[in-house]
């Protein structure tokens, strides 16, 4: 049986770092309350001029290097992202552009925070039915430039950056000793799409508008869905909650962390948590938490990895994998 294993991963982060003390210089909050309900401290955000593709560029690269291989290789390039530099044409056309291939097939993948996942879903898919045999996915987003300023209910939530992978096809038994992902499962409920969205697009008002959220909503469906993720992806590869060594969340805010690991007894230890440095970075949070743990050695070959994230739409999924 054909797998999709992960042979190659890489961050990139904008050099300007937000704190939250920087933020109550803009409006009326404070370190102590974005800590206390989020766990944030500081976000990266990308200057002017530095835009989603810029991002996406930087990851790809140090996911390309990680792998040990060169564009020449790659057959898509997937980029899940909600912050286009335009609306067309895709992030992922002008990667691949830049990345010097003039071969294969780039596209831009929507599912706001869950767009990584969403991303990870259609790359197995692609790898497993033989359509390629490399794809490079990325998470990018410049969220900094669909935030309102003024509104302190979520200026304060959000961050910028990218995460990448480079997925390839390898042989495995067709159990969950194989190396690779072992199992995708993504979901969306387009019912609850007035709970978070922009103000604007394309086709309403000629601008992306500006992102509009009712915090508490999307907290309690956030910790549901999630853990439903959680146990379909387990239970499709009928292994118990407790045997996976690492999840990677996506990193939306630390209280959503402790919820769902309380709610499905997870070792907070064994959740990787980045939301205090990144913020919510959207599609890019799961590759830029995944690139964390496995840099600094927690995350090592032959462990159970369960990545999951939700987002607007709603969206929401997960994803297993033996590192
Ligand atoms: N600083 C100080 N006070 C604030 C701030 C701020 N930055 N933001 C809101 N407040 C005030 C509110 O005005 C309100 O004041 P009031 O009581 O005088 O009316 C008070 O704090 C409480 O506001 P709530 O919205 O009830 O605060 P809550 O405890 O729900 O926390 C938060 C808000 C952090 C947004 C929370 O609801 C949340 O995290 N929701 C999840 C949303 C999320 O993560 N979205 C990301 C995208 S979706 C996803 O990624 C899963």
């Amino acid at each position: 049986m054909i797998r999709a294993r992960i042979i190659g991963c890489g961050a990139f982060l904008p050099d300007n770092v937000v704190t939250n003390d920087d933020l109550a210089k803009r409006v009326d909050t404070s370190d102590a309350w974005i800590q206390e309900r989020t766990g944030i401290r500081q976000r990266y955000i990308a200057k002017e001029g530095q835009n989603t593709s810029d991002l996406a560029l930087g990851a790809a690269r140090a996911a390309l290097t990680d792998a040990g291989i060169d564009a020449g290789e790659i057959d898509f390039v997937i980029v899940a992202t909600t912050t286009p530099d335009r609306s067309f044409p895709s992030v992922a056309t002008m990667v691949q552009s830049r990345l010097g291939m003039s071969h294969g097939a780039a596209f831009d993948v929507q599912a706001v925070c869950s767009g990584f996942i969403y991303g990870l879903s259609l790359a197995d898919s692609l790898i497993r039915t033989g359509q390629a045999r490399t794809i490079l996915l990325i998470g990018a987003e410049t969220m900094s430039r669909l935030l309102d300023w003024s509104d302190r209910a979520t200026c304060v939530l959000f961050g910028d950056g990218a995460g990448a992978v480079v997925l390839q096809a390898h042989d495995g038994k067709g159990d969950n000793s194989d190396q690779g992902i072992l199992n995708t499962r993504i979901y969306s409920d387009g019912r609850l799409h007035d709970l978070l969205y922009t103000d604007g697009g394309v086709s309403l008002s000629r601008s992306a508008g500006l992102l509009r959220m009712q915090g508490k909503e999307v907290f309690k469906h956030a910790v549901t869905n999630i853990a439903a993720a959680i146990e379909a992806s387990a239970a499709a590869a009928g292994i118990p909650i407790s045997a996976v060594d690492w999840f990677v969340p996506h990193q939306a805010n630390q209280r959503i962390l402790d919820g769902t690991a309380r709610r499905l007894g997870i070792d907070p230890a064994r959740v990787v948590s980045t939301v205090a440095s990144h913020g919510n970075t959207s599609a890019a949070s799961v590759p830029l938490a995944l690139v964390t743990a496995v840099k600094d050695g927690r995350i090592k070959r032959g462990n159970l990895v369960l990545l999951e994230a939700m987002g607007a739409g709603f969206t929401w999924g997960a994803c297993l994998l033996r590192w």
